[in-house]
């Protein structure tokens, strides 16, 4: 269901690095041209190669930006949440989607149309040196994503994707730290470009060495030291 939003519950652009310098004003009028749109945990919010026409900015929840093989395995590009907004390249180039997007629990968003995001690009020039620095940083991660890919195996892939969980959602605890977040196998996986079963090799490596400890998916990490010289 599509519906108009009423202030309170409006999209909150002032969290969104696209539109964090514009005036109330100027907010509330994007705001009153956008559309609120929720989806349900595991949901396709769209997938690779679809049109896209609108531009997405989270409310809440948290969103998957993924790539998925003939044989299934997937990749994650990108994880978003609140204030984040995504979409913009199919907006930008006139492509289709470049990667699907999948709702990782009940996700509610904000939608403009092109015409209109362009419109406030005009008004507003400042919003494209905003759009170009997002847009940069992506690509600073994605070619960090390829050099990992190319230079580490998976013990080393894993070992950094933890050391970097544990440096976003790390909460100290008497046996280390512990990432406050539930991840599955088969999403660690998809984080390092690797099949399931391999990461479950690693996972089970890492426990044995007591580099790490797992309890109810949530990862605590005993041994930081001894992860960091796992990455070569
Ligand atoms: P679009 O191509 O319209 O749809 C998929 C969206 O995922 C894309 O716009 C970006 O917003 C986002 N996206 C695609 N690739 C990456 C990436 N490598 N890193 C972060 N976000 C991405």
């Amino acid at each position: 269901m599509t519906t108009a939003p009423d202030m309170a519950e409006g999209p909150q652009l002032d969290r969104v690095a696209f539109f964090a310098d514009l005036d109330a004003p100027s907010l509330e009028q994007i705001a009153g041209v956008m559309r609120k749109r929720t989806f349900r945990a595991g949901e396709a919010i769209f997938h690779r190669d679809d049109p896209g026409q609108v531009l997405y900015v989270i409310r809440e929840g948290r969103v998957r930006i993924r790539l998925t093989s003939v044989e299934g395995q997937e990749v994650a590009l990108a994880v978003f949440g609140p204030g984040d907004s995504f979409g913009e390249m199919a907006i930008l180039d006139s492509q289709p989607r470049s990667a699907d997007a999948i709702a990782i629990d009940k996700v509610e968003v904000f939608t403009l149309q092109r015409p209109d995001f362009v419109e406030v690009v005009r008004k507003h020039p400042d919003i494209s040196v905003a759009v170009m620095k997002t847009l940069s940083q992506r690509i600073r991660q994605a070619n960090q994503m390829v050099e990992d890919l190319i230079f580490l195996d998976v013990f080393g892939r894993v070992a950094k994707k933890l050391l970097d969980l544990s440096r976003e959602y790390g909460v100290e605890t008497e046996d280390g730290v512990k990432i406050d977040l539930r991840i599955t196998q088969q999403e660690l996986a998809s984080m390092v470009g690797a099949s399931r079963e391999s990461v479950n090799k690693v996972m089970g490596y890492f426990t044995d060495k007591h580099y790490i400890s797992t309890d109810k998916h949530k990862i605590t990490i005993r041994r930081i030291a001894d992860l960091q010289k796992r990455i070569y």
